[in-house]
């Protein structure tokens, strides 16, 4: 697919059918069905239907976005620069809220604490592009689709299994960012854009992958897979309901 045919200006965003394959996204989260999805994914960087169908499935997600949103999204780019600004925020305050919460838990410190680091690097260069392109931060945006995803996080149950939900949900953000940078990486019509929006793809595959392996790490295999799969389910449901706007990263 030529990035050209991709800017066609989209009246009422949301999401295609063509897209949309509840069988091609089946997901598997087998021992190594988290390795080496960053490398993948550099290695799927192509505009293919095809190829952005295999790039959501690595990555679990079931309901792929239309990538002409990314033609919505430029034409808003001060907006949608704010609004990733604050999703870095809000990764790096997720990740200090699960050391301070599960700070028995060595492993889980060890490495989320340097991705809280990278989440504040993000936020940074985030910062650097909007001022020298002489936009402003302005105010954060209601995430409603963090908030709903904070919403059906599971009360109760062991230390243990509120974990998961907190590294599940944290995996979940990570990988549909993941989709959208890459969407971004691919389909904007600046070629500055594509290759910074590149980098960021990488880098939250990465933490994704990171959050399945540390729950994977603390709790049953199989219990993670369940819990996993129903979640994909409930965001699947979640983004169907939200409106696909350019001003904002989900
Ligand atoms: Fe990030
Ligand atoms: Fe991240």
């Amino acid at each position: 697919m030529d990035p050209k045919e991709q800017h066609v200006s989209v009246s009422h965003p949301g999401y295609s059918d063509e897209y949309y394959s509840e069988d091609d996204a089946a997901v598997s989260l087998g021992e190594n069905a988290t390795e080496g999805i960053g490398a993948e994914l550099r290695s799927a960087h192509d505009t293919t239907l095809t190829a952005n169908l295999e790039a959501v499935k690595m990555l679990g997600l079931k309901l792929p976005t239309d990538p002409r949103w990314v033609n919505v999204a430029e034409k808003t780019i001060e907006e949608i620069l704010t609004d990733h600004a604050f999703c870095e925020q809000k990764a790096a305050t997720m990740g200090v809220t699960l050391i301070v919460k599960f700070s028995d838990h060595e492993r889980l410190v060890d490495e989320v604490t340097p991705l809280v680091a990278e989440e504040w690097g993000h936020f940074r260069k985030v910062l650097k592009e909007l001022k020298k392109r002489g936009m402003k931060l302005g105010r954060q945006r209601k995430d409603e689709y963090v908030g709903a995803l904070h919403q059906q996080m599971r009360k109760g149950g062991s230390r243990e299994q509120s974990m998961m939900e907190y590294l599940l949900v944290s995996a979940m953000v990570e990988a549909r960012s993941c989709e959208r940078f890459r969407l971004l990486s691919l389909y904007c019509a600046d070629e500055y854009l594509r290759k910074f929006y590149y980098e960021f793809m990488v880098s939250e595959a990465g933490h994704y992958r990171m959050f399945i392996d540390l729950a994977k790490h603390y709790l049953p295999a199989d219990q993670v897979k369940q819990r996993w799969e129903e979640m994909l389910i409930t965001e699947a449901e979640i983004m169907s309901k939200l409106e696909l706007r350019g001003d904002r990263v989900h």
